[in-house]
């Protein structure tokens, strides 16, 4: 079934969302620990609406969006000084390695206020090598999702391949909440104002579904689903515009017009 139009799209995803909910799991997925407490791979119960709920109120609002435009500027910023840097020395910049650090930087940064990779873009970054050798491990063809009586054997081996990878993201996203448990802790006014701290909060309410395993879970998947998605939409457009030089001139005319060279690109002028 494919439902592309907003008429159609829409009761889907608002009215009709628990039937749509429960679809089959990638085996490689299934090595992600507490599978049970994410939003993308479980069928819908009161628990995972309320985290929704959460996600829904707190992260995915205009409201909240808008509060944290400093901070996507400032990585985009970064990301401009970066390409300027490369522009005068007359070196190649990697669409990908740029795309792919400063999308994870703005979802890090977003819910738990860290640079997951570092600002000169250099080093390739432990948290984004686990979360590629993942994407690798899924992206796979494996006989255990067309077959799944062979589900037990892994006979390709690709489950097993992406259990350490995942065990890694969820030990340091275990430190990361830890030490954020500790500065609240020591200073009960302390607020970085990021996602962690709300479901920090959560955790603290009375009859609350939220744990620090719980949370864990949800950030993981968080930080994983919108950065490649992100980057590897920002490089797709790339090389599209690479392929289409006449489309490529366009863009450049339409940006020249909006933002002069010499200032700045804003939000705002995306609107
Ligand atoms: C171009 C960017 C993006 C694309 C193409 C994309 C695509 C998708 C798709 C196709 C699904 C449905 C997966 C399924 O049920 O099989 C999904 C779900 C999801 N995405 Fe994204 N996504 C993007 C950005 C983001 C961002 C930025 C975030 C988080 C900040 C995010 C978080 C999620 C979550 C949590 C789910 C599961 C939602 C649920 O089941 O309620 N995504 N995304």
């Amino acid at each position: 079934m494919v439902a592309s139009f907003p008429q159609t799209t829409k009761p889907i995803l608002q009215n009709h969302v628990d039937n749509f909910l429960d679809h089959p799991v990638p085996d490689a997925i299934m090595a992600m620990p507490n599978l049970e407490y994410t939003l993308a791979w479980i069928p819908g119960d009161h628990v995972w609406h309320n985290r929704r709920r959460v996600c829904a109120s707190h992260l995915f609002t205009t409201q909240r969006l808008d509060s944290l435009q400093h901070l996507r500027q400032k990585k985009v910023d970064q990301l401009l000084q970066h390409i300027t840097k490369h522009c005068v020395l007359g070196t190649p910049v990697y669409i990908t390695d740029l795309a792919s650090a400063t999308i994870l930087n703005l979802m890090s940064n977003t819910m738990f206020s860290i640079d997951l990779v570092d600002l000169r873009f250099e080093s390739a970054q432990e948290f984004r090598e686990l979360m590629w050798r993942i994407m690798e491990g899924v992206g796979k063809p494996n006989i255990s999702d067309y077959f799944p009586i062979f589900r037990s054997l892994d006979l390709q081996g690709v489950k097993r391949g992406t259990v350490p990878s995942y065990k890694r993201l969820h030990e340091i996203l275990d430190g990361i909440i830890h030490e954020r448990m500790k500065l609240k802790a020591s200073n009960s006014t302390t607020s970085m104002n990021d996602f962690l701290d709300v479901l920090l909060d959560q955790c603290q309410m009375d009859g609350s579904d939220f744990s620090s395993k719980t949370i864990k879970t949800l950030l993981v998947e968080l930080v994983f689903g919108g950065s490649d998605t992100s980057s590897i939409t920002i490089e797709w457009a790339m090389v599209e515009l690479l392929r289409n030089p006449h489309v490529m001139q366009k863009v450049r005319i339409e940006l020249s017009e909006i933002i002069s060279p010499t200032r700045r690109i804003k939000e705002s002028d995306i609107d």
